[in-house]
């Protein structure tokens, strides 16, 4: 595979989400007064990208026009794409009730791409009924070389954990490093390099409702992820004809078809659907000031809504750097059961709820209704700490994907090596303090 002609750089960023964002790599690009006129500047082709319905409320309504070299329309037949790694099926066998836990995804021992590398750890629902989410891993250790990807079931929400990743979008270029996030949003084409040579990381692909800020209620109207930290890029373009590949996810697999040129050759587009990024260390954490714990969507970063109000089809949840002050309340995370499962990954440093097993790179998927906590030491020091001073913790970033519906893991994922055997045994040494008094 080759081509001629120059790489895309990447030339900043535009700041706000969901915000009317215009922007062209060159000057006179953008329509004045209409979108689609007659002769576009430059010689263009104008295409409009949808991503919500086309009547929903304003609030929520997302579409961009491009203004491009060739249309979209301009690739082969797809074809089969062999990659069974990544899939959606999500029903393969009985899904226990286990709490399971995973060392790290092992790095790649010969040439894989960031889509050769993706790897599904469970999931739910489906692209079909626009319902659940797929949860998948990556591990990668070369640039996507003449090859481009669009995923057609979902948004992607990309959260490194090793190494740098350049998003080659469409609408522009992301760089990104651990402890920030990406969203390349569903039908968006883009290629992946990775500038530190090797990555690994999780990718939540969200089959619902568009990613969102949630309300903030009471809390007013900062804090939490504020939205002048997100960042969408400026246009950028290159020009390249030869013999490339165009990877698409559609339907719960992957095709491939034959392109002749890059189609990353958008020169100005402009709305409000288009790539974005966000580093988690701007992460306003708001906590309790008192006593216990808020919930733990007090770290809701980002989420998908469902039909049923408050209830989410996916939120994105961080344990990020702060302070515990709380006072006669045991801090760490306490044991719980809830409607909602949760797959968890460490991006960075420790987890205050786990003294060992879990390390940056894991995961772990506690289930619905499957009870959870903390593990035996983190119990015993946390019922004996001294909460006259506050504790900080300044070494971590955990993450959760948290979803209404049961995330039920693959079978490679079941089989892996990586999966630790005998998790439950983190909790087999909490023992019965009960004391009744004597009568
Ligand atoms: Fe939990």
């Amino acid at each position: 595979m080759q081509g001629k002609g120059a790489t895309m750089v990447s030339n900043g960023y535009q700041s706000g989400f969901g915000n009317e964002f215009a922007t062209e790599a060159v000057p006179g690009t953008l329509p004045v007064g209409r979108n689609s006129p007659q002769r576009v500047a430059h010689g263009l082709y104008a295409e409009q990208l949808t991503g919500s319905a086309f009547t929903a409320p304003r609030g929520s309504n997302r579409r961009s026009w491009l203004y491009r070299i060739r249309p979209a329309v301009m690739h082969g037949e797809f074809t089969p794409f062999d990659q069974p790694r990544l899939h959606g099926n999500f029903s393969h066998a009985a899904v226990s009730p286990n709490q399971l836990r995973w060392d790290p995804l092992p790095l790649p021992g010969t040439p894989t791409d960031f889509i050769e590398g993706l790897y599904t750890m469970g999931g739910n629902g489906g692209p079909e009924a626009h319902t659940g989410a797929g949860i998948h891993m990556y591990a990668a250790n070369a640039d996507m070389r003449g090859r481009y990807f669009y995923n057609a079931d979902g948004e992607l929400l990309i959260v490194p954990q090793l190494g740098r990743l350049r998003l080659r979008t469409e609408m522009g270029v992301i760089d990104i490093e651990p402890q920030q996030i990406a969203v390349i949003p569903r039908g968006v084409r883009f290629a992946v390099e990775l500038p530190d040579g090797q990555a690994r990381g999780y990718v939540c692909e969200n089959f619902g409702a568009l990613l969102k800020l949630p309300d903030l209620g009471p809390i007013g109207s900062n804090g939490l992820a504020n939205p002048r930290d997100f960042e969408t890029p400026v246009a950028a373009y290159e020009n390249l004809e030869g013999e490339f590949e165009l990877v698409a996810k559609f339907h719960g697999r992957l095709w491939r078809a034959d392109i002749n040129h890059s189609p990353l050759d958008v020169v100005g587009w402009h709305g409000n659907f288009a790539p974005y990024r966000y580093d988690l260390r701007h992460f306003n954490a708001i906590g309790s000031i008192s006593y216990d714990h808020p919930d733990p969507s007090i770290f809701l970063v980002l989420h998908s809504a469902s039909d049923t109000p408050g209830t989410s089809n996916l939120d994105f949840v961080i344990f990020p750097p702060r302070w515990l002050v709380a006072q006669n309340t045991f801090r760490p995370p306490w044991f719980h059961r809830n409607i909602a499962s949760e797959f968890m990954g460490l991006i960075h440093g420790a987890y205050d709820a786990k003294a060992e097993g879990f390390v940056p790179g894991g995961a772990s998927l506690h289930n619905c209704m499957s009870g959870h906590g903390p593990d035996a030491a983190t119990f015993d020091k946390a019922s004996n700490a001294d909460l006259s001073k506050p504790d900080v913790i300044t070494e971590t970033m955990a993450f959760m994907f948290e979803t209404r519906g049961v995330i039920c893991p693959s079978e490679q994922a079941i089989a892996a090596d990586h999966r630790q055997r005998g998790y439950q045994a983190c909790w087999s040494g909490l023992r019965d303090n009960f004391t009744p008094p004597k009568a």
